[in-house]
């Protein structure tokens, strides 16, 4: 769809067909020049490791439009290392930082009439992808693999702004294994936590599940595809755990709560805790900050209600954080890298 016709505003987090993706090749044991490709399919071998063993790995940032004009990537290189720590716990091999970011630059810079206006809170979201795509039948790593950024046009998450939102605690499932991978950012996670959520939408959850830790169910880990963080007085709390992704967002926001004079804690957190929590939220690229209303514990029965409406907490770390992303504020912590959408050799 043309630019000129996109209801900015309105859209959701949801595929949008763009102009390009870009592809790079792995074959023995070297990566290919990055390349533009405006098809949208890929051919894979039936047989191919990423649709047979899960052999795949993804990741999630998104390029937004700031207030002076310039594109901005944030944190590209964070997501670049975090996808070489997902590559390296499935056995794929690592895609170096530059073709990771030249490749990120491609594909913003070639979907530029897609990138949301500044001020419509909306932002392109690229979405890189590393798959398996060599025939095996035994079960073992392909020795061939696509690396590829695809990009859309994205809206918030949850609802438009910051609204709050229930989620559910149910032990009879797990999204992730205790040394498992639930710390990489592979598409089995996605798959092993889809019955969990859908039952938690089903029932109303519009956040969907707060998982626990895997081994004894006694402490907090994510909440769906999001981390979770909890505000008590002038406190930010979030889980550390080996089963949960390491979180970018949660990352910016722990150094944002630190700038506000807040401190900042990162532990181990018991499920008895969340009663002395005032404010309690998701974070996550997709999600920025979903603030929750209440927390529904299916197994004790007890209920952590946090209010109907965002916390003062919460809108001040979103404020900022969106403030960051989109150069109404300083980028004290040099977070933006601008996409080069002129020259001429990308
Ligand atoms: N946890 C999981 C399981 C996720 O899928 C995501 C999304 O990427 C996050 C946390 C949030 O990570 P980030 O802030 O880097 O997007
Ligand atoms: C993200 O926040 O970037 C995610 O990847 C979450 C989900 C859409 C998978």
């Amino acid at each position: 769809m043309p630019q000129e016709e996109t209801d900015w505003e309105s859209l959701t987090f949801g595929y949008y067909p763009t102009d390009y993706n870009v592809r790079s090749y792995y074959s023995k044991g070297v990566w290919s020049r990055p390349e533009l490709c405006a098809d949208p399919m890929v051919a894979v071998h039936l047989a191919a490791t990423g649709l047979n063993y899960g052999q795949q790995a993804f990741e999630g940032l998104k390029a937004f439009r700031c207030r002076d004009g310039r594109v901005c990537l944030f944190r590209p290189e964070e997501n670049a290392r975090r996808l070489q720590s997902s590559c390296a716990g499935i056995m794929m091999p690592e895609v170096p930082e530059d073709l990771f970011l030249e490749a990120c630059q491609l594909v913003v810079k070639h979907n530029r009439r897609f990138v949301p206006p500044y001020g419509s809170g909306a932002a392109l979201y690229l979405r890189p992808l590393v798959i398996g795509m060599g025939p095996h039948v035994g079960v073992s790593e392909s020795s061939e693999y696509l690396f590829s950024i695809y990009a859309c046009p994205v809206g918030p998450y949850f609802k438009r702004g910051v609204t709050s939102v229930p989620v559910v605690i149910q032990r009879s499932y797990d999204r992730a294994a205790p040394r498992g991978t639930g710390r990489f950012k592979v598409g089995g996670n996605y798959a092993a936590s889809f019955r969990a959520m859908h039952e938690a939408y089903e029932e109303g959850y519009q956040g969907g599940c707060l998982f626990l830790d895997p081994q004894e169910k006694k402490f907090v880990d994510e909440c769906g595809s999001a981390n979770f963080f909890g505000i008590r007085g002038k406190t930010y709390i979030t889980p550390q755990s080996e089963s949960i992704l390491a979180s970018v967002t949660n990352d910016s926001l722990m150094t944002i709560a630190g700038d506000l004079g807040l401190s900042v804690e990162r532990r181990p957190v018991p499920v008895e805790e969340l009663s002395t929590l005032n404010e309690a939220a998701a974070c996550g690229t997709a999600a920025v900050i979903c603030p929750i209303s209440k927390i529904v514990d299916l197994d004790t029965g007890r209920i952590y209600g946090y209010g109907s409406e965002p916390g003062p907490v919460c809108r001040e770390l979103y404020d900022h954080l969106t403030g960051i992303q989109s150069g109404r504020l300083p980028d004290r912590h040099n977070w933006l890298r601008e996409v080069d959408l002129k020259s001429e050799t990308t």
